[in-house]
């Protein structure tokens, strides 16, 4: 018999898998999942005891500047996978497979789920998308890697969307949702992204499924909740959409501490003789 998960035991858990989020989702308790792409961030997450680390093509925003997630290559995300892989002890590690890398093609979709695997030693990836990705996302199951589904506002479609505005809000498109989160679960999903959509829509589908839903802009009725770190913690200053909520002020932090430093040097008082040899 499984003897029932607590918020306790899952903290001191030795290694997230994609069966405690399973578990977590039967005994009600909600998955946290935050974004790294290095190792000093990756550990202070895992750490603190975040669930789930992803490792997202928002790279491709936060740290390397592009406007959208489409520039970012299957090397980069490999490469920022490392950094992660290495500081992490506990948390579940995801990468997003990026734009181009598995559309289309799912003999090439397992290729890029396998080189993240070996290359970075990840746990599973993600892939956006409902059925026009189902060959890809079923031949990487079939293959034994896990993966987490992501529907709703697809950042890598941007350019099919035209705005990064709430998505299925209408009939259609919420029965489309609706249909395409069932099919996922089914061909092996062991989790799915769920992001800026109504959130009575995303409480109906995580009462649907079994397996958990991980919500950004989705309510609180998902499963667990995703929030891009530089958000979260304000690094990021000019994007602010009203899903996120600030935890800390780290630009203005860091920016008055570089103030500090330059005064410092300016004025010689920087290094002391106590920190000098
Ligand atoms: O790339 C990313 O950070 C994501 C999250 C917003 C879910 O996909």
């Amino acid at each position: 018999m499984r003897t029932q998960l607590d918020p306790d035991s899952i903290a001191g858990a030795k290694r997230i898998t994609t069966q405690t989020l399973r578990e977590m989702k039967k005994d009600g308790i909600p998955v946290s999942m935050l974004t790294a792409y290095d190792y000093t961030s990756a550990r202070i997450l895992d750490a603190a005891g975040v669930d789930v680390i992803l490792v997202g093509d928002s790279a491709s925003n936060v740290m390397a500047g592009h406007e959208t997630t489409l520039p970012i290559t299957l090397d980069h995300m490999i490469y920022h996978a490392q950094c992660v892989v290495r500081a992490v002890s506990r948390a579940l590690v995801i990468v997003d497979l990026p734009f181009g890398s598995y559309q289309g093609d799912s003999k090439k979709a397992l290729q890029s789920a396998i080189r993240v695997m070996k290359e970075a030693g990840v746990h599973g990836v993600k892939l956006e998308g409902g059925m026009a990705v189902e060959p890809s996302i079923s031949r990487i199951v079939e293959a034994g890697i896990p993966v987490m589904g992501h529907l709703g506002l697809t950042p890598q479609s941007i350019y099919k969307f035209g705005t990064y505005r709430v998505r299925a809000r209408d009939e259609s498109e919420a029965e489309t949702l609706k249909s395409d989160a069932a099919k996922l679960q089914e061909i092996g999903c062991f989790s799915m992204v769920l992001e800026k959509i109504p959130a009575e829509l995303a409480t109906q589908v995580s009462a649907s499924l079994e397996i958990p839903t991980i919500g950004i802009g989705a309510g609180a009725g998902c499963d667990g909740q995703v929030l891009v770190t530089h958000d979260a913690l304000g690094l990021t200053t000019d994007f602010n959409p009203r899903f996120v909520r600030r935890y800390a002020r780290l630009a203005e932090i860091m920016h008055d501490a570089v103030t500090a430093y330059i005064a410092d040097v300016r004025s010689r008082s920087f290094p002391s003789d106590e920190e000098s040899y």
